[in-house]
């Protein structure tokens, strides 16, 4: 059931409500200075579950991960120097970071894709500032639109696309910018341009004193599978539809189990989701897929998912993690 939908201007009381709901698990549509976010607490694999229940995106990337500060993101993610000079230059603003994740990192699995990287951003929009620290956790939130419409720079934008699937709109009037935050991923020596956006290849170019590379279109751009995909692939073999085991054509198997499937003969089930809920699978898939990844195993095999909901991302996701890993597509 579709909860009843409350826009309300900034206030601090509707600072307060939008942060219990937000630490409650619940979905928030807030103000930055780029366009609405949809909001979810980042380490609540459910409540970002609910983030691509709510967006209807046919497949899972990574979300990014918004703080109130360098150092709140610096509790979730490695910043090298040239981390800290963006963050010094450009932060409050409309710049996201794709940095190595901690290992001690709190944030669901599912809001990186399983990614050992995560991508954080300090907006700098005073509303989105004062709910980020009255919430005290990191926040995912993509663009509170449906998946493939235009991107809401007013609450009515946001209302309009996804005014049934969720609860409460924090109205802070139009996005000053307008367009969404230039992604730079640092996680290898090349600086590399994921996503333009407000801020400038040369801006960035000129505090680091280094070339930026464009992920799409530049010759230089590295060009090995997994360097740059935002798509985090298990190191055994995944296989789809498992209905039954077989050994001797398979090995010895890990079973991701859901629903009534059949889990008898596997050397190892985890439950994706006893009951077939497709929100409890997506919560859980990235999380059991690290978990079941172990060189004990000869593969992992999936239990037939049927391709409603979010079963389509679950399908689409394992689809590209058992295709042969030279095929792998990007992003
Ligand atoms: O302006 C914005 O950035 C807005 C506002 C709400 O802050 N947010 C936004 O989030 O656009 P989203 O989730 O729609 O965009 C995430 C972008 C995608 O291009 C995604 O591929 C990339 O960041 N990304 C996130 N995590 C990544 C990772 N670990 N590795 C590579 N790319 C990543
Ligand atoms: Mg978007």
């Amino acid at each position: 059931m579709s909860p009843a939908l409350t826009i309300r201007p900034y206030s601090e009381g509707a600072l307060t409500q939008a942060a219990a709901k937000l630490r409650a698990g619940e979905l928030v549509a807030f103000p930055t200075e780029t366009v609405y976010g949809l909001g979810a607490d980042a380490t609540n694999d459910d409540a970002v579950a609910g983030i691509f229940a709510a967006k209807q995106r046919p497949s899972f990337n990574p979300l990014i991960s918004h703080f109130p500060d360098r150092d709140a993101a610096a509790r979730h993610a490695i910043f090298d120097a040239r981390a800290d000079k963006l963050a010094a230059a450009f932060w409050p603003g409309a710049l996201t970071l794709v940095l190595p994740k901690r290992d001690d990192s709190t944030v669901s699995h599912l809001t990186t894709a399983g990614l050992p990287s995560i991508a954080v951003r300090v907006p700098a929009h005073d509303m989105a500032r004062a709910l980020l620290r009255a919430v005290g956790r990191p926040i995912a939130a993509p663009s509170a639109n449906r998946s493939g419409r235009i991107s809401p720079t007013t609450a009515a934008h946001v209302a309009a696309s996804l005014g049934n699937a969720i609860g409460m709109i924090l109205d802070g009037g139009p996005c000053g910018v307008g367009l969404e935050s230039t992604v730079i991923d640092l996680t290898t020596d090349q600086v590399v341009m994921l996503r333009p956006g407000g801020i400038t290849r040369d801006q960035v170019a000129q505090v680091l004193g280094c070339d930026v590379v464009m992920a799409e279109t530049d010759d230089n751009a590295p060009k090995s599978p997994g360097m740059l995909t935002s798509h985090y692939a298990p190191g055994l073999p995944v296989r789809l539809n498992a209905d039954a085991p077989d050994q001797k054509k398979y090995g010895h198997e890990i079973l991701l189990a859901f629903g009534d499937c059949v889990t008898k003969g596997f050397d190892k089930v985890l439950w994706l989701s006893k009951t077939g809920d497709d929100r409890e699978a997506a919560a859980n898939l990235f999380a059991k897929l690290h978990e079941a990844d172990q060189p004990r195993f000869d593969g992992i095999a999936i239990a037939p998912i049927p391709d409603t909901g979010l079963g389509l991302a679950i399908n689409d996701r394992m689809k590209r993690a058992s295709a042969p890993r030279a095929l792998h597509p990007t992003p």
